[in-house]
């Protein structure tokens, strides 16, 4: 629980955050947001030339409606449930092409329908929730004990992919065997991440972004770097997939294993963390450009205030996320209207050609955050 010596800046954290989601919620209400253009939101909603994969079945496309929740489960106004519905049923177009869907199906509808399913017993909702999850047991591949990624790449066979990101779409799977009283998907989420801690975690807890294994016998063949600087080298938000993820999967398992992993993971971030305490896109980056990414910050806020929980660290693991918040809040929260998004210099990937953007799911994940030290978090993952 949060200090009162840091009662006064949460309370204007809340407030900022009520203040801004009161006219984003409206001025956004009729899309799915994933960045911003001039400040303003874009938008998802529909694939405008084609079978675009940036469309519909954008990976992000649940995060706006997981605000949405966040904000009803804490305000209790009916407004932002209903914004979230909409979102959640305009991402049927997305169930109805398929081609396009990978493993980030969890992140697509864990936040939406999932979430919906919890908070109001909503049964088409728990429809969607199962049949994404069946999508996402159907990546798994036996042989290998790994979930499959992304599907066909113009330059790149991707059979064999696994990768980091995965780690918290397997809540999914976990919330599914809840639901079903049916162990397999719950079974394929605990193998994967089994494989994860064996082939992803390095001996200094930083981790791959992507491996390749073989698709027919099994076995590491290759790593690559994927949205980090380069191949080896440690891309943050795949730090904080891993860590967030591991929590998550100890606290759905009771493996130990996970928690293990997880500190670790916590441990390596932490003692990596910069002077100014804001992320940088890679920790193995060349010092100048200075790139950085706030996703990196606030989903690794999210994963240590949850480990707090659980671990004998908790004063340890409850600060760094404190710090990395504050440094946020600080300097790369805008709380003008001239921007759609609160967080300013995410980054998707190192060589992406853009960096220093909003991201839609750093606004989750801050908001989430957040919600955190305030005790009032609506469980998603
Ligand atoms: N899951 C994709 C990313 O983190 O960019």
């Amino acid at each position: 629980m949060i200090k009162s010596k840091d009662m006064d800046w949460l309370n204007k954290i809340i407030k900022q955050i009520y203040s801004k989601m009161e006219w984003v919620s409206i001025k956004s209400g009729e899309k799915i947001p994933a960045t911003t253009i001039n400040g303003d939101h874009d938008n998802r909603r529909v694939n405008q030339s084609g079978q675009r994969e940036d469309g519909i079945n954008w990976w992000t496309n649940g995060f706006f409606a997981g605000m949405m929740w966040q904000m009803y489960h804490d305000s209790k106004e009916q407004k932002y449930a209903d914004i979230a519905s909409n979102t959640e049923q305009w991402l049927d177009q997305a169930f109805d092409e398929y081609i396009g869907l990978h493993h980030d199906v969890g992140f697509m509808w864990l936040p939406s329908a999932v979430a919906h399913y919890r908070l109001t017993g909503n049964l088409t909702s728990r429809k969607r929730g199962l049949h994404a999850a069946n999508l996402l047991a159907g990546r798994f591949n036996p042989v290998g004990k790994f979930i499959r990624a992304w599907d066909g790449m113009a330059d790149h066979d991707t059979t064999g992919w696994a990768i980091i990101d995965c780690m918290l779409n397997l809540p999914l799977l976990y919330w599914a065997s809840d639901e079903t009283k049916d162990p397999r998907f719950s079974q394929i989420a605990q193998m994967h991440a089994e494989t994860v801690c064996k082939n992803f975690i390095r001996e200094n807890g930083s981790s791959e972004h992507i491996v390749e294994f073989d698709p027919y016998k099994g076995g590491k063949v290759r790593i690559y770097g994927g949205q980090g600087y380069a191949d080896g080298s440690a891309w943050t938000r795949g730090q904080t997939w891993a860590l967030y993820g591991l929590v998550m999967s100890y606290i759905h398992t009771a493996d130990n294993l996970f928690l293990q992993t997880a500190e670790k993971s916590a441990e390596y971030f932490i003692s990596n963390i910069p002077e100014n305490s804001l992320i940088p896109i890679d920790f193995d980056q060349p010092k100048e450009p200075d790139y950085e990414d706030s996703t990196a910050s606030a989903i690794a806020a999210c994963g240590l205030l949850e480990l707090s929980k659980h671990s004998e660290n908790e004063e340890i693991y409850y600060d760094a996320a404190l710090r990395l918040l504050k440094a946020l809040t600080e300097k790369r929260c805008n709380w003008s209207e001239n921007n759609d998004c609160i967080l300013e210099n995410c980054s998707p990937s190192y060589h992406d050609i853009n960096h220093h953007i909003g991201l839609i799911y750093a606004d989750y994940f801050f908001i989430e955050a957040i919600f955190k030290l305030k005790g009032s978090d609506f469980f998603i993952w």
